[in-house]
């Protein structure tokens, strides 16, 4: 399995929100097979978001399809209640939402011990101020690029701001993944903030050919 984390290299990971949920392992098959350099798992609980997407199962399924790395976003309102069943089923990362805790550097430290990569994300409402305090106890930080609960929303580029402030703080072990309306007109934005993790779903699996939406998202960077 590649660490996306051993190199400083740009990483495509497309979400499997936007996936065919009739045939995930052939969709997730077409876009590692085509570039794509892990998978983003959207994980939604109906409450934190308004849409429910999937959980445990359908990650340890995804674990069973795919010998890739697994960055699970957690959009949901007790994220410690359900990260060792996220770990379990094979997600290598936890993201979290600061808005949904009480003590984000706690709660960082409770989700290393499950032994995976810690990741903290805000909405795009939220100010970094909101995340320094846990930018120590963390390996990313995921910059929303719209307002989390579904793919298919138009980029907000008004948080590009927020990237390149957060980009600032952090170290070379860390990185900086976006997350929302990422396209090939979208990504270079991104790109120029210093963003180093690129989270695509609509962009590419609502395009027939995956091999050609990721080569040219890669184009870009
Ligand atoms: C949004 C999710 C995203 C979403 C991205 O709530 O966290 O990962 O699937 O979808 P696109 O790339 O279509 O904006
Ligand atoms: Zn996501």
């Amino acid at each position: 399995m590649q660490d996306p984390f051993a190199t400083r290299d740009p990483m495509i990971a497309p979400s499997i929100l936007s996936a065919d949920f009739s045939k995930l392992k052939a969709e997730i098959d077409d876009v590692l097979q085509h570039d794509a350099d892990f998978l983003h798992l959207d994980v939604m609980d109906g409450h934190f978001v308004p849409n429910i997407s999937f959980g445990p199962a359908i990650i340890a399924g995804a674990r069973r399809s795919a010998d890739c790395y697994l960055d699970a976003h957690l959009m949901i309102s007790e994220p410690l209640r359900y990260a060792p069943a996220i770990v379990k089923a094979g997600a290598n990362s936890i993201t979290f939402h600061v808005e949904a805790v009480d003590d984000p550097v706690a709660v960082a430290r409770e989700i290393r011990k499950l032994g995976c990569h810690v990741g903290i994300t805000l909405r795009p409402a939220t100010p970094v101020e909101a995340i320094v305090p846990a930018l120590d106890e963390v390996d990313l930080v995921l910059i929303m690029s719209v307002v989390p609960g579904f793919s298919g929303q138009k980029f907000m580029p008004e948080v590009l701001p927020k990237a390149r402030e957060v980009k600032t703080r952090l170290r070379a072990d860390q990185r900086l993944e976006i997350d929302g309306g990422i396209n090939a007109d979208t990504i270079v934005a991104a790109r120029d903030a210093g963003v180093d993790w690129f989270v695509v779903a609509s962009a590419v699996f609502d395009k027939p050919d995956r091999a050609a939406a990721i080569a040219e998202l890669r184009s870009k960077l």
